[in-house]
C-alpha cells in the first residue's frame, strides 16, 4: 500500500523527491504543484482551529538557533537517539529500532509474551548508550546488513550544526522544533498584548533533525513542518474558558493499564470524565485533544483509524505533567502524528536560569509574579499529509463505471477547489471557459484549467488528484449561461448558472459536498 500510494503520489505532482536529478538523499521529500496548494489548506484549516477561533497569536521565529538556546532547553546534552555500528560494513543503525524489530521478532516467532515485549519496549526509550549495548549483547543482535558483530553503542546528537558568521565556534544549529523560538520570544508577545494570562502562541515552519537512517517516505523526514501552539497558564487555573464547548465529546484513548498489559485496546471516554478520572491531568489538555480529533476528522482521516496514547511514565520527561500522542493507523503501523504535552514551568524556568532575564508574570487577581505552565500541542504536517493521502485513497468505485484510482479528500484540503473544462476547444467554448475561470479566481475560489484531451479523460485526472467538482463548458452555456457541475464521488452532474458559481462552490466546499 505505501509503495503503491507513494508511487502516485510522485506521478500526480504531490511530492517530489528532493533533488533527484544528482540522486535522492533519503530524508527530504519536496511539494509538488499539486502537493503544495493540498499543504498550504492543510496549515491554513490548523490556523483556523488553532489560533483564529480561539483568539491565539501567531509568530514567525528563526530558524538558525544559537547554542545557548539549545543548552538550556535540553537540545544539546539530550536530543539524540543511540547509535550502533557495525564493525564489518561500517553500516550505522539506530540501536534502539535494532533491539525493537528483534524483540518484535521474538514475539511472532512465539518467544517472549507481549507483556514483556511492551516493557522492554517502554524502557528502551530511556536507556543509556552503555545499557543498550548491554541489552544488544544480551540479545546476540548482529548487524542486520551482514550479520557482522555491532561496536559499543554511541549517542548521536540529532541537530544539524553550522557556524554563525565567520568566527569558528560560534556554533548554531538548525532548530529542531518551532516551539524553541516561542518560548524565547514569550515576554514580548506577552506584553504586546496587555500583560494577561492565558495566552496562546503559535507558529507553523520548518524544523530539522538530522534521522539516522530515514526511510518511511514522509513518516520520518530530515526537514519537516511543525504547527505548534504553546498555551500559557497561571497553574492555579488549570482551566480552558472554552472547555463546556468540548466536554462531551468522545476521545478513544489508549490507557497506560492497557499498554501495560499488552491488549492494547482503546476505551472512549468524554473529555470531561478523562479528566475526572485523572486520566487527563487537565481541562486545558482535553481541550486541546477534543480539537485534534475534530480536526483529523475533517481533514479525512476516520475517528476510528486514530486515538490517544497515554505515553507511559518511563517515556515521559521527568518535568512533564502528561503527554498523549495521537496515533493513526497506516500502512506503516500505529504512527505517531501529534504530541500534546503538559510542560509545566520547564522551558520558561530553563529559559530563566541560564538568560538570567526574568521571564515570570505578574497576576493582577493574585497580586504576585509567577511563571506560567504551558500546555503543547505540537503536530507534524507531512505526516498528517501521508494519513490524508492513505486515508482517502480509494482504487475505484465511486463515479459510474469507474475503474481508475482517485483521492476522496474532503474538498476543503483538495488541491483545487474546482476545474473547468470547455468542452470543445472551438466555437468560442474555450474563450468562454477562460472567462469562466477567471471569475471564479477573482472570487477567490482555487481553479484548475484543463482543455486537452476527451471530456471523459478529464474527468479522470481530475478524480486522480481529488477535485471535487468538474465545471463542463458546452453549447447551452453560450446560449442560457449555464454550466454543469460533476460531482466526484458519484460522478452525476446538475446544472447552475455560472452568475451562482462562485457562491454556491464556496457552500459545497464548506459543507464536504462531494455527491450530487
Ligand atoms: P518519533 O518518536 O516518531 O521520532 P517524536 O516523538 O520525536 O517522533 P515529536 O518530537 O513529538 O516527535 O514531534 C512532534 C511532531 O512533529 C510529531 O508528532 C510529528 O508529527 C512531527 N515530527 C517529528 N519528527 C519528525 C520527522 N522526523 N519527520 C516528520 N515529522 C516529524
Ligand atoms: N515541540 C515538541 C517537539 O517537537 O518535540
Amino acid at each position: 500500500m505505501k509503495e503503491e500510494i507513494m508511487e502516485i503520489a510522485l506521478k500526480r505532482g504531490f511530492l517530489i523527491p528532493s533533488n533527484e536529478i544528482y540522486g535522492h538523499i533519503s530524508g527530504f521529500y519536496e511539494y509538488g504543484s499539486i502537493g503544495t496548494p493540498m499543504k498550504r489548506k492543510i496549515e491554513r484549516a490548523w490556523r483556523e482551529l488553532f489560533l483564529y477561533r480561539d483568539g491565539n497569536y501567531e509568530i514567525e521565529t528563526a530558524n538558525v538557533l544559537p547554542e545557548a538556546v539549545l543548552r538550556a532547553s535540553g537540545h544539546l546534552a539530550n536530543f539524540g537517539d543511540p547509535l550502533a555500528e557495525c564493525k564489518s560494513c561500517k553500516k550505522r543503525f539506530r540501536a534502539d529500532t535494532l533491539v525493537a524489530d528483534h524483540l518484535e521478532a521474538e514475539v511472532k516467532k512465539g518467544g517472549p509474551h507481549v507483556k514483556r515485549l511492551k516493557e522492554h519496549l517502554a524502557r528502551l526509550a530511556g536507556m543509556k548508550p552503555e545499557e543498550m549495548s548491554a541489552k544488544i549483547r544480551e540479545l546476540g543482535i548482529k548487524c542486520p546488513e551482514c550479520k557482522g558483530e555491532l561496536a559499543e553503542v554511541g549517542w548521536f546528537n540529532l541537530m544539524f550544526r553550522t557556524n554563525i558568521g565567520p568566527i569558528e565556534g560560534n556554533a548554531g544549529y538548525l532548530r529542531p522544533e518551532t516551539a524553541q523560538g516561542i518560548f524565547t520570544a514569550f515576554p514580548r508577545v506577552f506584553r504586546a498584548h496587555g500583560g494577561k494570562l492565558p495566552i496562546g502562541i503559535g507558529q507553523v515552519g520548518r524544523s530539522f533533525r538530522n534521522e539516522i537512517s530515514p526511510r518511511q517516505g514522509l513518516i520520518r523526514l530530515r526537514e519537516f513542518t511543525q504547527m505548534e501552539l504553546e498555551y500559557f497558564f497561571n497553574p492555579a487555573h488549570p482551566q480552558h474558558p472554552k472547555f463546556a464547548e468540548v466536554a462531551d465529546s468522545k476521545l478513544r484513548i489508549l490507557t497506560r493499564e492497557s499498554q501495560k498489559d499488552g491488549k492494547d485496546e482503546e476505551t472512549e471516554m468524554t473529555a470531561a470524565d478523562a479528566v475526572a478520572k485523572g486520566i487527563i491531568p487537565n481541562e486545558i489538555l482535553a481541550y486541546f485533544l477534543v480539537r485534534e480529533s475534530q480536526f483529523y476528522a475533517g481533514m479525512g482521516v476516520p475517528s476510528e483509524k486514530f486515538r490517544f496514547r497515554h505515553m507511559l511514565a518511563e517515556e515521559t520527561p521527568h518535568y512533564s505533567g502528561g503527554n498523549f500522542d495521537l496515533e493513526v493507523s497506516t500502512s506503516y503501523g500505529w504512527v505517531e502524528t501529534i504530541g500534546t504535552a503538559y510542560r509545566t514551568d520547564f522551558d520558561l524556568r530553563s529559559h530563566q536560569e541560564a538568560s538570567k532575564q526574568d521571564l515570570s508574570v505578574f497576576v493582577e487577581e493574585e497580586k504576585r509574579r509567577i511563571l506560567p505552565h504551558v500546555v503543547e500541542p505540537s503536530m507534524g504536517v507531512d505526516r498528517l499529509f501521508w494519513c490524508i493521502l492513505e486515508h482517502c485513497y480509494r482504487e475505484n468505485g465511486g463515479a459510474e463505471g469507474r475503474d481508475w484510482s482517485w483521492f476522496d479528500f474532503p474538498p476543503s484540503v483538495a488541491p483545487f477547489g474546482c476545474a473547468v473544462l470547455p468542452l470543445m476547444k472551438k466555437d468560442g467554448l474555450k474563450e468562454k471557459a477562460e472567462e469562466i475561470v477567471s471569475q471564479l479566481r477573482d472570487a477567490g475560489l482555487s481553479c484548475y484549467y484543463d482543455e486537452s484531451g476527451s471530456i471523459g479523460r478529464r474527468y479522470a485526472r481530475q478524480d486522480e488528484i481529488g477535485t471535487p467538482y468538474c465545471i463542463t463548458i458546452d453549447y447551452d452555456t453560450l446560449k442560457d449561461g449555464t454550466v454543469t457541475i460533476r460531482f466526484r464521488n458519484d460522478g452525476k452532474q446538475v446544472r447552475l448558472k455560472v452568475a451562482e458559481l462562485p457562491s454556491i462552490l464556496r457552500d459545497y466546499i464548506r459543507n464536504g459536498k462531494v455527491t450530487a
